[in-house]
């Protein structure tokens, strides 16, 4: 959207607002993806359960997702629950099942005021059919909706996601000398949206986890060392930043001055 429609959630003379100014609404990235990470370490900082941290990350979804409407991000993906999350306690596992239709309750709304569109990528299939008509309700409300796509990655694997394409391109008949990248990337669970161009995984882990695996080839990746429940609109808007001064290559050279030294 634009700088407008962000004041517009920023109170006045709050420091979000010097850092909006900031952002250069040319230079958006057009999909950002997140490694939503900490929350069990903020809740055991706390000498709290790791519930605790995961309901406390909600309002952090909240606001990341409001925000990134209001900036104009035409896709944000959100890693919520991945294949491997299933080795969790399965207290843990259904805590964040619940948490997850709460907030899709009670979050609809925004989701319509924001004009967002819901999706869900990831083998929801094998998810509970509660939880599954849960996220069909939001999806199909939100259907039509022209601004933001935003994407959970529930019963997410990157490699899963590979795999899942492979068979469908086998399915779908193609012979192999038509397959090339642009065709597979269409069987993928994102298929018609653009690659991630900005990565962020909070709470200081240098990792992928498994997460957009084909999708992140040439994303920026940006760490933080602030855990989940305390992402706030304002660190969305210094990842943005940081994007933004970020030199992208793509294997070819720098669109800067030669270096000293260079011939
Ligand atoms: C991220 O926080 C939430 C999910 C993976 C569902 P964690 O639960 O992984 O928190 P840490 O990494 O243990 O602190
Ligand atoms: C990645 O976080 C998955 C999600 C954020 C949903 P994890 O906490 O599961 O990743 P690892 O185990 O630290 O790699
Ligand atoms: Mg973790």
């Amino acid at each position: 959207m634009s700088l407008e429609q962000l004041l517009a959630v920023i109170p006045s003379g709050d420091a979000d607002e010097e850092l909006a100014r900031q952002i250069n609404f040319e230079q958006l990235p057009a999909h950002i993806a997140v490694i939503m990470d900490g929350n069990g370490r903020w809740a055991a900082l706390r000498h709290r359960p790791r519930v605790e941290g995961h309901r406390a990350g909600t309002e952090s979804v909240r606001e990341t997702v409001e925000t990134a409407a209001r900036l104009g991000i035409d896709v944000l993906t959100l890693y919520a629950f991945s294949i491997e999350n299933w080795k969790r306690p399965a207290a843990e596992v259904s805590t964040l099942m619940v948490l997850l239709k709460r907030y899709l309750r009670s979050e609809l709304s925004t989701l319509l005021r924001n004009d967002i569109r819901f999706r869900v990528i990831g083998r929801m299939e094998e998810l509970s059919t509660e939880i599954q008509d849960e996220l069909r309700l939001a999806i199909d409300r939100t259907e039509h909706n022209p601004g933001m796509q935003f994407n959970i990655a529930l019963n997410y694997g990157g490699r899963a996601e590979i795999v899942d394409a492979a068979r469908r391109a086998i399915q779908s008949g193609m012979s192999p000398e038509d397959l090339d990248e642009q065709r597979f990337a269409s069987f993928l669970y994102t298929a018609g949206q653009p690659d991630p161009d900005l990565l962020i995984r909070t709470s200081g882990e240098m990792r992928v986890s498994n997460y957009l695996l084909w999708q992140i080839a040439y994303a920026e990746i940006y760490v933080t060392e602030t855990l989940w429940p305390d992402f706030r609109r304002r660190h969305l808007l210094e990842a943005v930043l940081a994007y933004q001064k970020r030199e992208r290559r793509y294997g070819g050279i720098s669109a800067a001055p030669a270096a000293i030294g260079a011939e």
